[in-house]
């Protein structure tokens, strides 16, 4: 959970802001049987604070929260949990157009051209995907990317993606205080 919090942290914090245009899934398939996911959008996420540990504590909350439900539930502004069947989701990721596998043994980022403009990516957790997971991804024929040469943690990895459409978003966006 540790790393799923800094995970959700750096997907949406900025210095003194959040990234209203991101969203996340988080897939927690560690008893398949009981899949849950909790999904985080930008645009409306709030209680979303710098420090992992209250990050942490927000997810934990959610999935308590979840338990005795069957349904999608938004339980904080932004923040919903419900069950889900990993594998099915996965593939259902998968689908997308803009989808792509953030993996070490990709290609490089600099050289994915993004037709869709934006970028939805699958990592992992600290541990690689199963044998299943990648026999999901692999039928899907996600393209695989990977942000540099060696084998990162997820969080770092979202800094890199974030980093990468940043530059790419750069030339329409003034930077903070105005042209330099
Ligand atoms: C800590 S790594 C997984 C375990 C790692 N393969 C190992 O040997 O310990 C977590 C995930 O981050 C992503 N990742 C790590 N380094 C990456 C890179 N250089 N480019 C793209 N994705 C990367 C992958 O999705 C990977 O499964």
């Amino acid at each position: 959970m540790d790393e799923v919090a800094r995970v959700a942290s750096n997907a949406f914090t900025l210095s003194n802001d959040l990234r209203r245009d991101t969203e996340l899934l988080i897939l927690f398939s560690l008893d398949p049987a009981r899949g849950r996911e909790i999904s985080l959008s930008g645009a409306r996420l709030k209680f979303l604070n710098p420090d992992e540990r209250s990050t942490a504590a927000l997810l934990k909350n959610a999935l308590a929260r979840a338990t005795p439900s069957d349904r999608p539930t938004e339980v904080s502004p932004g923040l919903s949990v419900g069950p889900v069947d990993p594998l099915a989701r996965l593939a259902e990721f998968a689908r997308r157009p803009d989808a792509v596998w953030l993996t070490e043994s990709g290609g490089p980022i600099e050289g994915w051209p993004s037709p869709e403009g934006g970028f939805a990516a699958v990592l992992s957790d600290p541990s690689d995907p199963t044998p299943a997971e990648v026999a999901v991804l692999e039928a899907a024929g996600l393209p695989r990317v990977r942000v540099g040469p060696r084998s990162l943690r997820s969080s770092q990895v979202v800094d890199l993606v974030h980093h990468e459409f940043d530059r790419r978003e750069e030339p329409s966006r003034p930077p903070p205080g105005g042209p330099a």
